[in-house]
């Protein structure tokens, strides 16, 4: 088998790993080896008897501010553990990073794994994100408590795309993110929920006439909700191999 895709996490709180990537899709996976996962402790790389790892930011203000020579150490001792040359991209999950998209999602995915480093307090020390070229990502317009979350939702949407973990429907639910729609309502049995009934042409049987209802559907949720995303899928080029 090919070599794993390989996530290692550098935190403050490594016992919140593997956590939710533990079971289901991505924990099935991390049995079989399809991808590995080592959450390393950046306090192990603390120097004074109180294996502080923060101090107060320089200029003054709230909060605490990551210590660079730490971080750096976390870093290389990471580099350093690694069986050959290390060509993974480094990444710090932070709000004001480049925002996570599906289309980068795949590239990491397409990628040997990443390193990830997860902010805490106000921030890091600038220093160590310019000397360790470390890539800032955001998952999106909020504030989490820390880069773990993110960290985690990050390594989700990638370990279901490497080859072997998804089943078809879950391909098929990623080839449509990839037209830049959201998805069309799905429905199930009962027939009858609550006096609504399941869109009489699902039930027609004919599959063409469902897949225009769907793209429709698609469409107009888009436009109502995304114009963002609808904007971007007007630019696309069209696709000719889809449904
Ligand atoms: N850390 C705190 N908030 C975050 C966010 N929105 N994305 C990535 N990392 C974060």
């Amino acid at each position: 088998m090919s070599s794993p895709w390989r996530a290692t996490v550098l935190t403050l709180f490594p016992e919140m790993f593997p956590g939710p990537l533990g079971v289901s899709l991505a924990g099935k996976a991390l049995a079989t080896d399809v991808w590995s996962l080592e959450a390393r402790d950046i306090r192990a790389s603390a120097t004074d008897r109180h294996r502080s790892v923060d101090d107060t930011p320089a200029g003054g203000g709230p909060g605490m501010v990551l210590r660079a020579d730490i971080l750096a150490a976390a870093i290389d001792a990471a580099d350093a553990s690694a069986a050959g040359p290390e060509s993974r991209p480094r990444l710090l999950m932070s709000p004001r990073g480049r925002p996570l998209t599906q289309s980068f999602v795949r590239e990491l995915a397409a990628g040997p794994g990443a390193l990830i480093v997860c902010g805490r307090f106000e921030g890091v020390d600038q220093r160590v994100i310019e000397a360790r070229q470390l890539e800032e990502v955001s998952i999106g317009d909020y504030v989490l408590s820390g880069g773990e979350i993110a960290a985690m939702a990050l390594i989700d949407a990638c370990v279901r795309l490497l080859p072997g973990v998804m089943g078809k429907a879950e391909s098929a639910s990623e080839e449509s993110f990839s037209d830049s729609l959201l998805e069309y309502p799905q429905y199930t049995r009962p027939q009858a929920f609550e006096g609504r009934q399941i869109p009489e042409i699902l039930s027609s049987g004919d599959h063409a006439k469902v897949a225009s209802w769907r793209r429709a559907e698609a469409e107009a949720l888009t436009r109502a909700r995304r114009p963002d995303l609808w904007a971007s899928h007007e630019k696309a080029p069209k696709s000719t191999t889809k449904e």
